[in-house]
């Protein structure tokens, strides 16, 4: 499956959950679990005739998340209509657009010697030989994404707080927007993280303060959002761990009074990385042993809704939700020898397009029921700009250390590059709402 968690998430504890369940071996199929299966099965092949014979969904195998980004494919879809102009508020449509050749974009921004990056993300430092990768800008139709200005975000940001939380493409967009914003600081020992703490993927939660400004840029690892907790006593033995759809993470209470929230989550949730695992979807006292993934996910994000909506200021939090980042494993899944060492451009044919992947319509549906309740919240659409850019990733060029026989990164990015991109339509949409245009 495509659908694939992050190759060094997989390396990592989960948080919670004994580190015992991660090396759960294939489980041996019961014949109640067989009959699960079954359900699942009809399930989906009921889910794709609906879907194949109504609307959107062009390619079926999407559903299953098997064909999203995965090699191109031979029909050709329609092309995307001309600049779209999104509420009719005059606001630009930032996520429609292609990538230019821009030789100055390299320069614009920092370098790999930003103190915040993570080794896994310095590309060259770790023997990428080819350098076009960070000469793309993305150009979206019809109008200017505003260029990022790093002295004006950190005027604008004067005594505040910005939260990322999701799973590792979430750090490494933090990592990037650091990076974006150290720029406009001469001393970049007045940056630090709060408790001392490396930047590391280790870290369930990491907060840099920009001293000279008293904001602070926090980080927190949550690959479900919500909860991964011990399964209740009365669970059937399958059950290894639960996934809490209606309980947000404990670390929820740590982002109360934010004033920008960046959410992100899509990596886990797939059927490899919970159900086959015996994570089963528990909704109050109770494992729902039928719920499949997507409706977990869909029941996860109205729990963030309603969290949103009782425990942030709705005229001070401007919450963003990112769409899915798309992995490029070509040949093979990320575990099976995929790869994607061989791309050193972006995808050029934009009719090679595959359908939206359904966490995305989740998640355009969620921000769209918060502005609904007067919430300053937006969707940071960045699939379809990033599903391009096959040529952005680590592929072998991984954290030194890394045995030369590992998986190649195909779902992490190398920095700088594309999320810098994706940092540039934060700040572009934060524009747009005027975000603390008069703050001191
Ligand atoms: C995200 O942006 C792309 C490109 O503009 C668009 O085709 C897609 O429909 C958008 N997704 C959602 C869920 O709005
Ligand atoms: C920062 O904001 C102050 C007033 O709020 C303004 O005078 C100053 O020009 C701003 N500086 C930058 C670099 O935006
Ligand atoms: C950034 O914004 C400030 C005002 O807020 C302006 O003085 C400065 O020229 C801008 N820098 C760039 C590179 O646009
Ligand atoms: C720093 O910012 C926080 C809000 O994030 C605020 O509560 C606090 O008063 C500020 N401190 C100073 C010294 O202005
Ligand atoms: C830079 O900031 C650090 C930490 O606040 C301080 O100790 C140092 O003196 C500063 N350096 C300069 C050149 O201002
Ligand atoms: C398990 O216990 C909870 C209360 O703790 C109860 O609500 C639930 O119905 C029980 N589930 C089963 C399958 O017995
Ligand atoms: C995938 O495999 C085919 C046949 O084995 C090979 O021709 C092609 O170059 C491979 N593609 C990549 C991206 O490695």
């Amino acid at each position: 499956m495509d659908l694939q968690p992050s190759v060094s998430d997989n390396q990592q504890p989960i948080p919670v959950v004994p580190q015992k369940l991660q090396f759960i071996s294939f489980p041996i199929f019961t014949k109640r679990e067989a009959t699960y299966a079954l359900c699942f099965l009809s399930f989906l092949i009921i889910t794709i005739t609906f879907f194949n014979t109504t609307s959107r969904f062009q390619h079926p195998q999407s559903l299953l998340g098997i064909g999203f980004l995965s090699p191109v494919l031979p029909e050709t879809q329609k092309p995307l209509p001309p600049p779209l102009s999104s509420s009719g508020g005059g606001v630009c449509d930032y996520s429609n657009g292609k990538w230019v050749w821009d030789e100055t974009y390299a320069l614009r921004y920092y370098s790999e010697d930003c103190p915040f990056l993570d080794p896994g993300f310095r590309c060259q430092q770790s023997g990428r030989r080819d350098l076009d990768y960070r000469k793309w800008r993305w150009q979206p139709h019809g109008c200017d994404l505003p260029r990022f200005n790093a002295s004006d975000l950190l005027n604008r940001s004067r005594n505040s707080r910005i939260v990322f939380a999701g799973d590792s493409i979430g750090r490494n967009q933090w990592e990037s927007l650091l990076c974006m914003l150290a720029q406009g600081v001469s001393n970049k020992s007045t940056i630090y993280e709060e408790n001392g703490n490396p930047i590391t993927k280790h870290r369930g939660f990491l907060s840099m303060r920009f001293q000279e400004y008293n904001l602070t840029v926090e980080y927190y690892r949550l690959p479900f959002l919500v909860i991964l907790d011990r399964p209740p006593k009365n669970a059937s033995k399958e059950v290894r761990g639960a996934i809490r759809v209606d309980v947000l993470h404990w670390y929820s209470s740590k982002w109360v009074g934010a004033d920008v929230l960046v959410f992100n989550a899509g990596h886990w949730w797939n059927h490899d990385k919970t159900i086959h695992m015996g994570l089963y979807f528990q909704e109050g006292g109770t494992v729902n042993m039928r719920m499949d993934v997507m409706e977990a996910f869909r029941r996860s994000l109205q729990t963030l809704k309603l969290w949103s909506i009782q425990n942030l200021d709705p005229g001070k939090s401007h919450i963003f939700f990112r769409s899915y980042a798309p992995v490029h494993y070509r040949n093979g899944t990320w575990n099976e020898g995929g790869s994607c060492d061989t791309n050193t451009a972006p995808e050029t044919d934009y009719t090679k397009m595959e359908a939206e992947p359904p966490n995305n319509l989740f998640i355009s549906d969620v921000v769209k029921l918060m502005e609904r309740a007067n919430r300053k919240a937006q969707f940071l659409n960045i699939s379809y700009l990033s599903e391009f850019r096959n040529d952005g990733h680590p592929s072998s060029h991984r954290e030194p250390g890394t045995p030369p026989d590992a998986p190649q990164d195909c779902s992490h990015w190398c920095l700088p590059g594309v999320p810098d991109t994706w940092n540039e339509l934060l700040y572009a949409q934060l524009l747009s709402k005027g975000f603390r245009a008069r703050a001191k």
